[in-house]
């Protein structure tokens, strides 16, 4: 069976790549520069595929033969050239459109907890349209909301591993919003769960990890891990968007109100889709032993 993987050398996208390996699929890795594809991990069952997300032809060829496309393109931070509407709701339209043309059988869209095409922030609005394409768009598919998450490379890892290695960390609003850090390799047997069964029809699953934790809590947790003091200091969420205001118009892009407001939000679900999608989670404590040094 062969598997597509779009945005593959994202950190999702590498972590993935291992598992469908380990598990003798065949992947097509697309990416959409020379560059991306540089990233990819050689081996025999992966077959790297460039193509622009303007080419919905390009990307129908590159997807050819594959019984299910995971596609994970999309960003958090806008930067000049790259817009919410370019990046989630854009590619996902496109390779929707391209899965169908190539007579993909089922496809898989990482979205995030919060999306929703009526959400006054414009991230979660986008995640929400991008969601929306994909189940209009005629092909079965599963759409995985996810909260941050955390693995080797992943930025929500990079952030606390930076925060231990300096022993001190500045927190939004005191850290005190609360998350469901999930294990990028659970993401990662979820998804190869899904393309294995091909489900028909659409789906939603939100998955998230085993533990409500607040931001404040998982760095003090994670110093733990690493043995390793932490001291914390607080920046006021209402000063802290108003320099990302400042600076992201100055630069075009980069951390936003938006992005502030995404970060410091609570991440609630209803019902964890673990159990769902066959899916024993991975302790928190086991998932900051792998991301820490
Ligand atoms: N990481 C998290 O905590 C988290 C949480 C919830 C949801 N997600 C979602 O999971 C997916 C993977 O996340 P990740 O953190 O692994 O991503 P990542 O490492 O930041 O990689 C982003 C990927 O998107 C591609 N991309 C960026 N801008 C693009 C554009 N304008 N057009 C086309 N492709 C573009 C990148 O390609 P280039 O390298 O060529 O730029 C790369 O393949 C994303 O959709 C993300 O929104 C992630």
């Amino acid at each position: 069976m062969t598997i597509a993987v779009t945005g593959a050398n994202s950190s999702v996208g590498l972590n993935l790549l291992a598992h469908l390996v380990g598990d003798d699929f065949g992947v097509i890795a697309g990416v959409r520069s020379e560059r991306a594809a540089t990233a990819l991990p050689a081996s025999p069952s992966i077959a790297p595929r460039i193509a622009s997300y303007e080419d919905i032809d390009g990307w129908s060829e590159a997807l050819r033969g594959a019984s299910c496309v995971v596609h994970l393109a999309g960003i958090l931070i806008e930067w000049p050239g790259t817009s919410y509407e370019s990046a989630n709701e854009g590619t996902a339209a496109a390779v929707a459109e391209a899965a169908r043309r190539a007579g993909v059988q089922h496809m898989v869209l990482v979205s995030v907890i919060g999306a929703d095409v009526a959400s006054p922030n414009r991230y979660l609005r986008s995640k929400g349209e991008a969601e929306r394409v994909v189940m209009d768009s005629g092909i079965s598919s599963t759409v995985v909301r996810t909260p941050i998450l955390l693995g080797p490379g992943t930025a929500g890892a990079a952030s606390i591993a930076r925060s231990i290695g300096q022993g001190k960390a500045k927190l939004l609003g005191g850290g005190r919003y609360s998350m469901r850090p999930l294990d990028v390799d659970d993401l990662s047997r979820a998804i190869v769960g899904i393309c294995r069964s091909l489900p028909q029809g659409t789906a939603v699953h939100e998955l998230v990890g085993p533990e409500s934790i607040t931001y404040r809590e998982l760095l003090a947790r994670a110093a733990d891990v690493a043995g390793k003091e932490l001291s914390f200091g607080v920046t006021p969420i209402w000063l802290a968007k108003l320099g990302a205001a400042v600076m992201s118009r100055v630069k075009g892009g980069g951390i936003s109100p938006t992005v502030i407001d995404v970060i410091t939000a609570d991440e609630v679900v209803e019902k964890n889709a673990d159990e769902a999608l066959g899916i024993r989670l991975t302790p928190l404590s086991e998932t900051l032993q792998k991301i820490l040094p």
